[in-house]
């Protein structure tokens, strides 16, 4: 058979809607400066899918270091690995400002966060290691983990006592191996907003001997008290022995870091193959993220006003009859119930009727008859904002429950 042929016949999971939804539900074009009202095919919709928690994309702070750093620097600067000659006085300093932000003793930049994970999980164990992670972990940890070559077990999301069974299975097996243990989780789940239980594994630092690897993507600059992230937020950062955040959310940039001891830096500085084998961060991403990281630190406000947002709206939902899950982060998931197509109608509805672009996410993702908005607040949303999608939502759930967006129905309307 002719591998093109056979791909023609099997588009994939998420590829196989993209004749009905590519342009509308998947890979729609926003358009006009990035903020909570932004332009969907010509008009302008309130805009709830961005991780932009502190509204920094837009910041003009931010936009004048962002094109400071490009007139000076270009796109191209510096050329080749950072190992090899991509290094610059820029990347060490945005490091060394990292570390001390997220209070550990080094950081080592990764040019994509998807990437650094993947690699920094297959560059830190071998194949005598085990790795114990939990079942809802991202992409990137579950694709690192498929790299190692090693025993992996997981445990049930977030659940201490099946965390427990699965290190007693692997000290067993590195007892046999001579290998060690690596523990995986999230510091923020980005569908839920629940937090990873990171004092309860920590708390099993006293039983077990591992090293515990947190993926804080969606904790890095909205959690904590000075917004270092979920380590912080649960007083457990100096437990956390490797760090990862991105610049892909709060940050409003792209790429990423990983912070731990110096020679765990150190290591993944000479060992991780997706930094040594491929061109480090643009010098005006590293610019911008100094800049970034500077207003982070210097105006907590940004965080306070996220946490005002996240707040009026995570309470009028509930207020108002809305299951959303025990989310305890700005990730605002609302769980309603319905079949793909009513899932779709309403959607459409949403954006069409009432201006309100969020993400939506169905089977295969979550389980079928299951619907859910997952709803993103930023610094830069205001309550009138939060007023207008309550109202919104509440009407559409009407919809939904009295039977308006089955398909029989709309096709009676029409
Ligand atoms: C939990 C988590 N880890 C890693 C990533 C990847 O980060 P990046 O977009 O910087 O590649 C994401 C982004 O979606 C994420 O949500």
């Amino acid at each position: 058979m002719d591998l093109f042929e056979k791909i023609a016949k099997r588009p994939g999971p998420l590829g196989q809607h993209a004749d009905r939804s590519h342009g509308y539900y998947m890979f729609p074009k926003l358009e006009g400066p990035i903020g909570p009202h932004m332009k969907f095919m010509g008009k302008e919709r309130l805009v709830w899918s961005l991780n932009n928690y502190l509204g920094l994309a837009n910041h003009p702070e931010v936009l004048k270091a962002d094109a400071e750093g490009a007139a000076k620097f270009g796109m191209a600067y510096p050329m080749g690995a950072r190992m090899m000659s991509g290094n610059s006085d820029y990347h060490e300093e945005l490091e060394s400002e990292l570390a001390k932000f997220i209070g550990k003793e080094d950081v080592i930049l990764m040019n994509y966060g998807y990437q650094g994970m993947v690699s920094a999980i297959d560059c830190l164990v071998d194949r005598h290691d085990v790795i114990v992670y939990d079942a809802e972990s991202h992409a990137c940890i579950v694709d690192g983990v498929r790299l190692h070559q090693g025993k992996r077990f997981v445990y049930t999301h977030n659940n201490m006592e099946s965390l427990e069974k699965q290190l007693e299975r692997a000290t067993r097996m590195v007892g046999e191996t001579g290998g060690a243990i690596l523990v995986i989780t999230e510091g923020v789940f980005g569908m839920s907003g629940v937090q990873g239980n990171l004092k309860g594994i920590v708390e099993l630092k006293k039983k077990f001997n591992f090293r515990l690897f947190v993926d804080d993507a969606h904790g890095i600059g909205t959690m904590g008290k000075t917004g270092a992230g979920t380590g912080e937020e649960q007083g457990v950062m100096d437990q956390i022995d490797i760090y990862f955040g991105t610049f892909a959310k709060s940050f409003a940039g792209i790429g990423g870091f990983i912070g731990s001891s110096k020679n765990i830096v150190d290591f993944l500085r000479y060992n991780t193959r997706s930094q040594i084998f491929a061109k480090s961060l643009p010098m005006p991403m590293v610019i911008g993220a100094l800049k970034r990281l500077e207003l982070i630190r210097t105006h907590p406000e940004l965080k306070d006003n996220l946490w005002r947002i996240v707040h009026a709206l995570q309470n009028g939902l509930k207020e108002a009859g809305f299951n959303i899950g025990i989310t305890s982060s700005p990730v605002t998931p609302v769980i309603l119930s319905g079949s793909i197509p009513e899932a779709t109608a309403l959607t459409h509805d949403l954006r069409e009727n009432y201006g309100i672009f969020c993400s939506i996410v169905v089977y295969p993702v979550i389980p079928k008859g299951m619907i859910i908005l997952r709803i993103i607040p930023t610094a830069v949303h205001t309550l009138e904002d939060v007023t207008q999608t309550i109202q919104a939502f509440k009407e559409v759930k009407e919809k939904l429950t009295a039977g308006k967006y089955n398909v029989d129905e709309i096709v009676k309307m029409m």
